[in-house]
């Protein structure tokens, strides 16, 4: 077991018409002027941006809107709400939506507070010192986004999709109504079960230092969302599901279920940021694709902890060999992607990449990890390519 730091300063406020407490958690947290940030219109189609916008008139608390934050969201529209907070002198900000709207305004708020161009911490040049503070209500379980320290933002020139954590960027508040996540198409709830269940995963296939109590509770998690992802497959407005899904993912990704260990291995994540990045994938979707061929190329570097994941999560009986448990293991949990219609190959993703393209994606891939990265397996350029071959 390895120590640790477990920072999650994160307000959650949960449950049945939370939303109606926005105004109150933006003064809480001081907010006087704040930008509003969300996607593509989902917002709007509910009527949740109009109960905001509402909410926030009621209490008067001035505010801008600033809509399109599109999945993989892109670094254009990051530069614009800088230019906009700065202009309307906005001390808070609140993302409406999902992962793709959180980042964004995570985003935003690094550029807000630090001099220079704000891709430079996404291109790992250097180390925000500062973030706005940002207020959150989240409308589809998933990311994480809602606790973590990460934003993920894709520059349009070259189609670079990367990661940058900090906790400067951890939201104050996070509302979290399970009701709001209804109106998602059940190919988006899926895709986000699939992301929850990864973030959890990534910190599970390890080399380094894992912890029984960590191992617990990332078992326990994941065996909550299976069965509660399979249950809105057939019940899209089961409540309960609906709640278990959200608190999981963000339990997933607020850092409780790597406690102790190495830090991860993470490459599923990599390999999926460049198909995201290439292609505009569903990043949950993205994820179970290569999953499967990533766990075959790694898993006899890491066999207890596979043979553990079929035995303890996946319920496969151990008989055979080590190796053949853990390979039950990993072909139970393809078909539990089917099951909740995820695909499991690139083919079933939609996407039928040349030998060039996946060539090119391995390539980013290393160079965005420094040539090397994996604790199941350290994985290279070569290895990356192997992977992405094999998914195809
Ligand atoms: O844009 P709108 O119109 O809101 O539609 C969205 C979008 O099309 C829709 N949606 C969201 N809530 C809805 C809804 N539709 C109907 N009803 C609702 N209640 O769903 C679609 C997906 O939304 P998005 O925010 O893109 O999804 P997600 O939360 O999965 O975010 C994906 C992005 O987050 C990044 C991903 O790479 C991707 O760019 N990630 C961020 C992480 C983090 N910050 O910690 C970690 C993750 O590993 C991930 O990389
Ligand atoms: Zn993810």
């Amino acid at each position: 077991m390895f120590g640790f730091n477990y920072y999650t300063p994160t307000k959650v406020v949960f449950g049945k018409g939370t939303e109606s407490r926005v105004a109150e958690l933006i003064r809480e947290f001081g907010g006087k002027k704040v930008l509003i940030h969300y996607g593509g219109g989902s917002v709007m189609r509910s009527g949740l941006l109009k109960r905001v916008t509402d909410s926030l008139e009621a209490a008067d608390i001035p505010y801008v809107t600033l809509g399109g934050a599109v999945p993989n969201p892109h670094l254009g529209l990051v530069y614009e709400g800088i230019e906009l907070c700065r202009r309307e002198n906005v001390d808070f900000l609140l993302a409406v939506g999902g992962g793709s709207a959180i980042d964004s305004a995570k985003a935003i708020g690094y550029g807000v507070t630090n001099e220079g161009d704000v891709w430079d911490f996404y291109d790992y040049k250097r180390k925000a010192a500062a973030c706005l503070p940002l207020g959150v209500i989240l409308t589809i379980a998933a990311t994480g986004s809602e606790m973590s320290d990460s934003s993920v933002i894709t520059k349009e020139e070259g189609l670079v999709k990367r990661g940058y954590s900090s906790d400067y960027g951890r939201p104050r508040f996070a509302i979290m109504n399970p009701e709001l996540t209804m109106t998602l198409p059940d190919y988006q709830t899926a895709c986000g079960c699939t992301d929850i269940m990864m973030h959890t995963m990534e910190r599970y296939f390890t080399n380094g230092g894992n912890m029984e109590i960590t191992d617990a509770i990332a078992e326990g998690l994941l065996r909550t969302v299976m069965k509660n992802a399979e249950i809105l497959v057939k019940d899209p407005k089961n409540y309960d599901a609906r709640a278990e899904i959200m608190w999981a993912g963000s339990l997933s990704h607020n850092g409780l279920t790597g406690c102790g260990n190495d830090g991860g291995d993470w490459m599923t994540h990599k390999l999926e940021h460049e198909l995201g990045g290439l292609y505009d994938v569903a990043h949950g979707a993205g994820l179970a694709a290569v999953w499967g061929s990533w766990a075959r190329y790694v898993m006899a570097d890491c066999l207890p902890r596979f043979r553990r994941f079929a035995v303890n999560v996946m319920g496969v009986e151990p008989a055979g060999s080590d190796t053949e448990t853990a390979l039950k293991g990993i072909e139970a949990l393809e078909a539990f992607f089917r099951r909740i219609n995820m695909p499991t190959n690139l083919r079933e993703l939609g996407v039928s990449a040349t030998d060039e393209d996946l060539r090119l994606m391995a390539h980013k891939c290393a160079v965005g990890v420094n040539g090397a990265m994996g604790s199941a397996k350290l994985l290279r350029e070569e290895d990356m390519l192997k992977i992405f071959q094999a998914s195809r």
